[in-house]
């Protein structure tokens, strides 16, 4: 079950990814984008929020910060991290049963592929939420993994693995293991979530985040190779301002506004 893999992964989380090289470096470059957006009038609602990190950082430039998970073991990591910041809070909450959330928020944001646990009719069905119930002007920024990381098909091609290099095409969930769970993830395109917000949202940008950065999987190639990794994250930022690289990079960026 999708929940139970994250309630496993929570303790381990902030080790494996939020404070890896790579993880780093990806956090950084959607930050670069995400934070001249907001302002003290961002009402916003992070989903998928993981162990809190973003909730907290955001708080800092907003009006208010209400941030939910579906997993149990991650709100109370981020609660525990919360000393001070009395306009972010935190909830369990599936992406799916979000409705007044919706409605109180101005700015909805997702990080690092929280919406690959969505199957294309749970995306349908969050966008038509989205339609129904933000108003005009509301913004969603969300990170997603996308199907053509040519890092994915490289790195895996090498390895003889032609299932792993190709499973990025599949459009049925992809069974896919961390920590020794096992959940399921959908991989989408910029156009196929463009498609799901139809003409209400009109696209304002999107673009690569980790086309030269590899996958956090490689972390562990990359520890004793610092240098390279720099390097690497010095093209991301020459190359990732280009909407083309939304479509072969690790995760792109989509940032929708409603307008109807
Ligand atoms: C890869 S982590 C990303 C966490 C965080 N956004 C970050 O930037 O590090 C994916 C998160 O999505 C959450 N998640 C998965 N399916 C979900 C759902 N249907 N509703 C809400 N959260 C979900 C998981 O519990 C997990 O914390």
């Amino acid at each position: 079950m999708q929940v139970a893999s994250f309630d496993n992964y929570a303790k381990n989380y902030d080790d494996h990814f939020t404070f890896s090289l790579v993880g780093l470096m990806q956090r950084h470059a959607v930050y670069s984008l995400l934070m001249p957006l907001l302002n003290n009038k961002s009402r916003v609602l992070e989903i998928n929020c993981g162990t809190g990190k973003d909730a907290l950082e955001i708080g800092k430039y907003t009006l208010s910060v209400l941030a939910t998970d579906a997993s149990t073991k991650m709100i109370e990591l981020c609660k525990a991290k919360n000393n001070s910041a009395a306009n972010v809070s935190f909830k369990v909450n599936l992406i799916q049963d979000l409705n007044e959330e919706i409605k109180n928020s101005n700015f909805i944001f997702s990080n690092f592929g929280g919406l690959n646990c969505l199957s294309p009719q749970e995306f349908a069905e969050f966008a038509d939420k989205c339609k129904a119930l933000l108003n005009t002007q509301a913004d969603l920024f969300f990170v997603i993994m996308g199907r053509k990381c040519i890092w994915e098909r490289l790195y895996f091609k090498f390895k003889g693995d032609q299932k792993k290099a190709n499973r990025r095409d599949s459009t049925i969930g992809v069974e896919t293991l961390i920590n020794g769970s096992e959940f399921k993830t959908w991989y989408y395109s910029p156009k196929e979530i463009a498609n799901f917000f139809g003409t209400e949202f009109k696209m304002v940008h999107t673009s690569g985040v980790g086309l030269f950065v590899p996958p956090s999987y490689l972390n562990p190639f990359f520890s004793n190779k610092k240098f390279l990794l720099k390097l690497l994250n010095g093209l991301d930022k020459l190359f990732c301002k280009f909407s083309w690289t939304a479509n072969y990079a690790d995760h792109f960026i989509i940032h929708l506004k409603k307008i109807n």
